[in-house]
């Protein structure tokens, strides 16, 4: 795929949320395609940030796409609130959901764009069924919970392999890899078979949210080996 095609898609949990419009706004003006929210409830992952009030909030302020990461227990019970919120795209984790198949149709009635992701002991086997019926495969590169940490290396023949899975049963999928993504292996991790970069520390740890995108798209284009 071209890099260019490559749709960037920054976590806003690196950012200052004293200054969270600000940080959309940056966000807006540096060229990012989507804002990654990632939604934690302290059960499913061992961390708490926000819920749909946070998306709500923001929502006047962006035209982007919201792409809600929903790493919660029993996300059925709040994907109503989400797509009310202003969320264009919902993900969860099939680690969380019991009737994964009955989830994604709710998403769907909803309105909104659905995705699946896996933590990085899932294989991908559990999406197999489910593949033709989501828009975006979301594979973990860290075990979710928190931002700033380095993306697993055995994660990197998963991608290669959701990829094959992709093109060989739903070649319409989005693959998206969420964790530990920066300028260093972004290129490495298109060249797997990424489509959808979620980057967060990588992106607010730069002297602008601008220049930490700008980096890994021209990371993207560059041609060092
Ligand atoms: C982790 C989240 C990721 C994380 C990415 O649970 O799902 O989106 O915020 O942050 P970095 O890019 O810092 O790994
Ligand atoms: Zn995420």
């Amino acid at each position: 795929m071209a890099k260019s095609e490559v749709i960037i898609a920054p976590s806003i949990l690196a950012a200052d949320f004293g200054a969270m419009r600000e940080a959309v706004l940056a966000l807006q003006d540096g060229g990012a395609d989507w804002i990654h929210f990632d939604v934690m409830d302290g059960h499913f992952v061992p961390n708490l940030t926000f819920g749909a009030p946070m998306v709500s909030a923001l929502r006047p302020h962006c035209t982007l796409p919201f792409d809600v990461h929903l790493m919660i227990e029993h996300p059925e019970n709040l994907i109503s609130d989400f797509a009310s919120a202003g969320a264009n795209r919902i993900t969860v984790h099939v680690e969380a959901c019991v009737h994964l198949h009955r989830v994604v149709q709710q998403i769907r009635e909803l309105g909104c764009s659905v995705g699946v992701a896996l933590n990085p002991h899932t294989p991908l086997e559990a999406v197999r069924y489910i593949l033709p019926d989501i828009d975006l495969l979301l594979v973990m590169t860290v075990n979710p919970g928190f931002g700033g940490q380095a993306l697993i290396e055995s994660m990197k023949p998963k991608i290669a392999e959701a990829r094959l899975m992709i093109e060989q049963d739903a070649p319409h999928v989005l693959l998206q890899v969420d964790g530990g993504v920066s300028p260093e292996n972004a290129r490495e991790v298109v060249a797997l078979g990424a489509r959808v970069l979620v980057a967060g520390s990588s992106v607010f740890r730069a002297p602008t949210p601008q220049e930490g995108i700008r980096a890994l798209r021209f990371a993207l284009v560059s041609q060092k080996a």
